[in-house]
């Protein structure tokens, strides 16, 4: 969480630094701040709030070529003007800007700095603060970063300024994500590409531990230990028109409208030139050397994991356990002879997934990494990567990334079946069209999702999202979709378990979403349903095209059995779209959350 911005070089470095920030406004969204130097010295504006916000506090006559920038997603200290970032140390010349998480800092200001009077609550501002502190021993600035960085325990970007030196940028990374981009005349750092795709699609990615020397004409890695890192730049894939809006009113709407597209782009980008799916053969061998798969992962893609499951027990024959990233490092289950870990994992950032991979290294296990997000953290440090090919999403909801899981993790399942010689039963790549047809669909349903999340959920302050097998596992996405952007208490439940507990809250007029599309358990469903409903409970059922009932609200196109995720998940994102919506709620970036989670 947190997203930082630098530039270098001859343009308005202000204006790129907002635009940058705009961009990486998914990964915080609770305070910003830009510095800029120019012959003024260094200029720094910070507030409460959006980048709309700082934007309207930014002098527009202040020149200068140089800035760094930072979005803010609090985790020390409450989201206000004093804790936002950029921070300086107390003389002013020392600018710094952060994303992470520095574990020892209480240490490092008892010891370090006893005698400085901290003016934030972060645990940012003391790494400024001894920058300064080494330089005024006498280090240079360049001395001074490489000493203070080796004392900080935690995850970090950096950028830093000193109004002495405005041609020079000095940046760190050390468990969160930085790029460097380059131009002619200029340089660029950033979170994430699409910040600096405005000017540059020109990349090089640093490793935890580097710190650069970036001025306008130059680019210096190096070990903070001190050794020279050479690297290759690469191009960025991204396309700048691949994260605007358009002409949508939010991402979240224009994300679960390109459903149908990324499905048939997952389905062509796996199929060989003969039509077959295909991946590479390492990934495959090393899905069938496993005796057991265990799933890591978090929200949503943790419950694209436990569809996963069902995948890689029914088609491919390896047993599967799915686990919550953020227990599985200190509540480790008994592991196999020869397990596998799959980390799912939209942006690829997630840190509470990150220490899991740390850990599974450390013991000597080999790992996959299925995520939207070529050259992030977790594809980088896992032995394989298996892309969503979803393309960026951005509202802090995931939506597209979550069928692109499920479609990715059936044809890795179909693919390791046959190579072990097993029959899956049926065409998994026309089976894909189908439910991409389906999905289309559904998605063209928008009034009818709009007209019943009205009815539903207008006066509602909870929700209940219920199914068995499958449907359980889609009853926990629509439950999350609906809590993370409208606000509204909702839960998912496994049909069966309502009534040892859970049915006590239900009164006259709760909202009920029960899904009903597997044929084998569809009549327990429907029992759950009059359960509720004998309780005052207003439901709405969920079904399928062929075992559809009268009365049933929701009626899916019929689709393979094992693929209704994809389909059935499609009017409950809409539904709790429009119920956030309807609440006022800021749909794409709702409160307290950040789209990519880097802190455990
Ligand atoms: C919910 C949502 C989150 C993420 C979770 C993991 O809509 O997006 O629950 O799924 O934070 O993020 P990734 O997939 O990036 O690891």
């Amino acid at each position: 969480m947190c997203g930082i911005v630098g530039y270098i070089g001859g343009s308005d470095a202000k204006e790129i630094l907002l635009r940058g920030l705009e961009k990486l406004e998914y990964r915080g969204y609770d305070s910003a701040g830009i510095a800029v130097a120019g012959e003024e010295g260094v200029s720094l504006f910070k507030s409460k709030g959006r980048i709309a916000d700082l934007r309207s506090i930014v002098d527009e006559s202040i020149e200068a070529q140089t800035g760094i920038g930072h979005t803010r997603w609090a985790t020390h200290g409450v989201p206000n003007v004093k804790n936002a970032h950029p921070h300086q140390d107390v003389s002013g010349r020392f600018t710094l800007v952060h994303n992470g998480v520095i574990e020892n800092y209480e240490k490092l200001s008892r010891e370090e700095l006893a005698d400085v009077q901290l003016v934030s609550d972060t645990d940012t501002e003391i790494i400024v603060q001894l920058i300064a502190k080494l330089v005024f021993e006498g280090m240079t600035t360049e001395e001074a970063f490489a000493e203070t960085l080796a004392m900080l325990h935690g995850s970090y970007a950096i950028a830093v300024i000193d109004e002495e030196e405005p041609d020079t940028i000095y940046v760190a990374k050390n468990k969160s994500p930085l790029l460097v981009g380059l131009g002619k005349g200029f340089n660029v750092i950033a979170s994430d590409a699409m910040a600096m795709l405005q000017v540059t699609d020109r990349f090089v990615e640093l490793h935890d531990g580097e710190m650069v020397i970036v001025t306008k004409e130059n680019v210096q890695i190096r070990k903070i230990t001190g050794e020279a890192v050479s690297r290759e730049a690469y191009k960025a894939e991204l396309d700048a028109s691949d994260i605007e809006k358009g002409t949508y009113p939010h991402y979240m709407l224009k994300e679960i409208d390109e459903q149908p597209a990324v499905l048939r782009k997952i389905i062509q980008a796996y199929q060989d030139e003969n039509g077959k799916l295909s991946i590479d053969q390492e990934t495959l061998e090393a899905i069938n050397r496993a005796d057991r798969i265990y799933v890591i992962a978090a929200g949503t893609s943790y419950h694209a994991g436990l569809v996963g499951k069902e995948y890689f027990e029914k088609l491919a024959g390896v047993p599967t356990e799915v686990h919550i990233s953020s227990e599985f490092g200190y509540n480790m289950p008994l592991l196999s002879e020869k397990p596998l870990f799959v980390f799912i994992s939209q942006s690829g950032e997630t840190a509470d997934s990150r220490q899991v991979l740390v850990k599974i290294k450390e013991l000597g296990y080999p790992s996959l990494t299925v995520t939207n997000v070529p050259g992030s953290t977790l594809s980088r440090e896992a032995d394989h990567t298996v892309l969503l090919h979803a393309g960026p999403e951005i509202a802090v909801a995931s939506t597209k990334a979550y069928t692109a899981q499920v479609a990715v993790l059936a044809i890795l399942a179909a693919l390791a079946a046959g190579e072990k010689g097993n029959e899956i039963g049926f065409d998994l790549v026309q089976e894909l069209g189908i439910a991409a047809n389906a999905v289309q669909t559904m998605i063209v349903r928008k009034e009818e999702m709009e007209g019943l999340s009205f009815d539903f959920l207008e006066l509602s302050r909870n929700a209940f999202f219920i199914g068995r097998g499958l449907d359980y596992f889609v009853s926990l996405e629509g439950a999350l979709k609906l809590k993370e952007i409208s606000y509204i208490q909702a839960e998912g439940f496994a049909g069966g378990e309502l009534k040892h507990g859970t049915i006590a809250l239900i009164e006259e007029g709760t909202p009920v979403f029960a899904l009903a599309t597997q044929e084998a358990v569809s009549p327990n469903i429907r029992g759950n349903v009059k359960e509720v409903g004998a309780r005052g409970a207003k439901s709405c059922i969920i079904s399928m095209e062929g075992i559809e009932e009268e009365g049933d609200r929701i009626v899916i196109p019929a689709v393979h059995p094992m693929l209704t995720p994809l389909v059935s998940v499609i009017p409950l994102q809409l539904i709790s779209y429009y119920a956030a919506l309807h609440r006022g709620c800021d749909v794409d970036k709702p409160r307290n959350l950040a789209k990519s989670v880097t802190v455990e």
